[in-house]
């Protein structure tokens, strides 16, 4: 092999290999960004739970886009393929989705997240109060989360679903029947799919009723929230 094309492709390999360091350094502040944010929901959790002696949260799942996604996305939406872009252009990189107990535990947990300094909201789609025309409901978000790093502090965006574990069942059944490619997807599965999602709703609304007939009004407030308000 002639001396300069091993030089272009030693220059090459580098440049790869750069990119690739950069690139997972990039995902890990993702990564830190969402235990932050997985923190600040336990915590949130953990005084509810010592004053109201029951769990707002039933579970939290979160998720870091692959780098397929990424790809994928940035092309879809014609950005450039850079790690810049990557941060300014996608929000969903990082993704944690809080599975709450009662609809009324969704509006007080983000409520009390939104409150504290350090978040800064980007966006907020209440596909609750205005589900998806196919009955897809859930408390969307974008927000903003400081990671503390050896020697900066980088604001990281992570994007945060609340919902209940009603919403959260339909919505894991419905992705699972929506991307099965062997068989059509008739407007009849969707309409049959809608009317599992407002029966879902009413599971919902019912449930927080029994809620405030069993456990009262103030059963999902954070009292030291109130109090500082
Ligand atoms: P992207 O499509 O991710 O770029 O986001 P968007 O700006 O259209 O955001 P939106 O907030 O509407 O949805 C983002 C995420 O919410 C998706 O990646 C899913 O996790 C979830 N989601 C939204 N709509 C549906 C739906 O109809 N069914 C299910 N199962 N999940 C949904
Ligand atoms: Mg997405």
């Amino acid at each position: 092999m002639e001396e300069k094309t091993f030089t272009i492709i030693e220059e090459n390999m580098k440049w790869i290999q750069e990119q690739t360091s950069e690139f997972a350094k990039l995902m890990t502040y993702y990564k830190c960004a969402i235990m932050e944010i997985e923190t600040k929901f336990h915590v949130l959790n953990e005084e509810f739970s010592l004053e109201h002696d029951r769990n707002p949260i039933s579970s939290i799942k979160s998720r870091l886009k692959s780098p397929g996604s990424i790809l994928e996305k940035l092309q879809r939406r014609g950005f450039e393929n850079s790690l810049r872009s990557i941060e300014e252009n996608l929000n969903d990189i990082a993704g944690v989705r809080v599975i709450c107990s009662f609809p009324a535990d969704v509006y007080a947990l983000a409520e009390s997240f939104l409150k504290q300094d350090d978040i800064t909201l980007v966006t907020k789609k209440d596909y609750i109060a205005h589900p998806k025309p196919n009955g897809y409901r859930s408390l969307h978000m974008i927000v903003e989360i400081p990671i503390f790093l050896a020697h900066e502090k980088k604001s990281m965006k992570v994007e945060l679903q609340l919902r209940t574990i009603a919403m959260d069942f339909w919505a894991s059944l419905e992705h699972q029947l929506r991307y099965k490619k062997e068989t059509e997807f008739t407007d009849e599965m969707a309409d049959e799919l809608y009317q599992c999602a407002k029966i879902s709703a009413k599971l919902d609304e019912r449930m927080d009723n029994l809620r405030r007939r069993v456990l009262g009004e103030r059963s999902c407030i954070i009292e030291s929230y109130r109090q500082n308000v």
